[in-house]
Formats: C-alpha cells, structure tokens, sequence
C-alpha cells in the first residue's frame, strides 16, 4: 500500500515512523522541505518536492496539517487524480472540511475525515482514537491505514464535517478542562497549599483521570512540546466558529480561546499546551 504524507510535523513524523514500521510504502511532503529531510533520512523513505510529486504514485494522501488555511492550500494543489483517497487526519472547522471534500469532488478524489484524538506518542504507538466522516466505501479501503494507527476508530456519519464537530466538541471540553486545573493549582498555590495536597485531594475526586495524566505535565518545568499552545488555540477558536455557523454561543469558549492567545502571543505557541499553568502563574505573580 502506498501512501503520501502530507504535512511531517509532531503528528504527521509520529504517524510515518508508525506506518514505515508496520510495512507500509510512504512518501512524505512537507512545505517546508528542510523539516522533512531530517525525518525522511531517520526512515529512511523518499520526499517528494511538490504535492504533485507525492500524489502521482501512491492511492492514499494522509493529511496532518496545522489549520483550515493549510488543509485548503494543500486540497487547492491537487490536480486530476481519479481514485485517489484523501484522508484528513488535521483538526479542522466543519466548514472546511466541507470545502476541502467538495474540491476534492471535482477532482475525482475521495476525500475522508479522520481527526484524532491522542497525540503523536500515542499514534507511535497505534493506541489513538480517530473518529471518521466519509462515504462508506472510501472508510471501507483505509481500514488497514487506520488500523495502524488507532485501537478505537469509530465510523460517525457518511456526512462530511461531523466528525470534525465531534472533535471539536471533545477539544472545547479538554482544553478548557486543562485551563481549569491549571487555574485552581494556581488558586490554591496562593493559599500556600503544597503542590502534593492539591494533587492528592483533586485526585480524590470525579476528576482523577484528568489529575492522573495531566498535573505533573502542569507542573513540570520543561517538557518537550506534544501539542502545541497556538494549536489549542486555534481549536478553541474553531469550536466558537463552528458554533457561531450554527447561530449558537459558546461562551466558555470564546473566554478561553482568548487565554491561549493571550499565552501564544507572550511566547509559548510553540510549547506544550499544558504551559498554561506557567503563564496563568506568571500573570498572578505580576499582580
Ligand atoms: N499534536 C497533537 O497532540 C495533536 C493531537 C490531535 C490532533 N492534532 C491536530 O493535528 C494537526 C497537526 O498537528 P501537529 O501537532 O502535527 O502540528 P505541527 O507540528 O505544528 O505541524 C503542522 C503541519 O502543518 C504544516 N502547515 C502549516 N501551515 C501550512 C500551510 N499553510 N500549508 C501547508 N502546510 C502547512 C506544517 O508545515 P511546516 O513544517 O512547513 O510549518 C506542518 O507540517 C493539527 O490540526 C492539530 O490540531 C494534533
């Protein structure tokens, strides 16, 4: 089976590597090029230099691109290429989606929606959970590639942009879930409370599962970058948009959308997530 990559960056290498070992043929496009050699060489798989180039030889193009802009740019490049499957792994707006599968249409290309719950450690692994959107037949011929990289892949709807709202849905619930904690360590750190009591007693409670697997990120000084801050924000946006498209407010949404912008544009779009805390301490300690 072989496969363009488009798009190699925290999800997109963390998915090649994944799929190189489990035998598939890969291709891998980048825009910018010089991000891809590095990768390409530790696969060792081929670049290709133009999305052209990676589409000609391959049945399947996987996209793992930062926003609705990247994903139409890329659709835009897609020439005549019949029975091609395009398979849109990216977090994007509903509306989008809509417009990159209705291109695709014209072009004699399937297009799938496939976004991702789990970062790139859990795709390495193949443990994430990919909700679909897309015509039956086309989801029936990537099982293989979903497969590799998900233990729970859940078919949503033949409609295209569902399983982009479900995704959305589900990010507007963590990301604000993660501000949240961030914001009550902070509160009771004010109080003088050790960082241990916060962790044992919120552990106590309905939030456990959140406490287990995201205080110590919070509190850890340096942690590598899994999903980065201006991508949450750009989630949070897109769960305001798309609710904004269907004439209903989100206004949590809206309020923490502006805090990640507020903590991307001090500096921290490039790191983790989870740098909420460190900025949301930062502004306490400047009052
Ligand atoms: N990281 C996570 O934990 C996670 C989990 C689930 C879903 N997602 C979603 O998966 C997608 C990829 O995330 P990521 O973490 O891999 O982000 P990333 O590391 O920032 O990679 C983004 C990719 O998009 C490309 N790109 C950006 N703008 C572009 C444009 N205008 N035209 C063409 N390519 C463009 C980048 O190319 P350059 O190298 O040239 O910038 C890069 O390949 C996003 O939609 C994200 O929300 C991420």
């Amino acid at each position: 089976m072989r496969l363009a990559i488009l798009g190699t960056g925290l999800m997109g290498s963390s998915a090649s590597a994944r799929l190189k070992e489990l035998g598939f043929h890969i291709v891998l496009w980048n825009r910018s090029i010089e991000k891809t050699e590095v990768i390409a060489r530790d696969l060792g798989v081929d670049i290709a230099r133009s999305i052209v180039e990676a589409i000609s030889s391959v049945d399947y193009a996987l996209a793992f691109l930062a926003d609705d802009s990247a994903l139409l740019s890329v659709v835009s490049s897609i020439p005549r290429a019949d029975g091609l499957i395009f398979v849109n792994f990216s977090t994007v707006t509903p509306k989008a989606s809509i417009m990159a599968s209705e291109f695709l249409s014209t072009r004699g290309v399937c297009y799938v929606e496939a976004p991702i719950l789990g970062g790139p450690r859990i795709v390495r692994e193949g443990k994430a959970i990919i909700l679909v959107s897309g015509p039956s037949h086309c989801v029936g011929s990537i099982e293989g590639i979903l497969k590799a990289l998900a233990s729970d892949i859940i078919f949503i709807s033949e409609d295209i942009g569902k399983a982009s709202a479900l995704k959305l849905a589900y990010n507007n619930m963590l990301i604000t879930s993660i501000a949240s904690l961030a914001e009550s360590i902070v509160l009771a750190e004010a109080y003088g409370l050790s960082l241990d009591i916060v962790k044992n007693v919120f552990s106590k409670t309905v939030f456990k599962d959140l406490v287990e697997r995201y205080f110590d990120r919070l509190i850890s000084e340096e942690i590598p970058t899994g999903f980065k801050l201006s991508l949450a924000a750009k989630d949070m946006e897109y769960a305001s948009r798309a609710a904004f498209d269907k004439g209903i407010p989100l206004p949590l949404a809206s309020a923490v959308e502006q805090l990640y912008m507020l903590a991307s544009k001090a500096g921290l779009g490039d790191k983790d997530y989870t740098r909420i805390y460190l900025f949301m301490k930062r502004l306490g300690l400047k009052t």
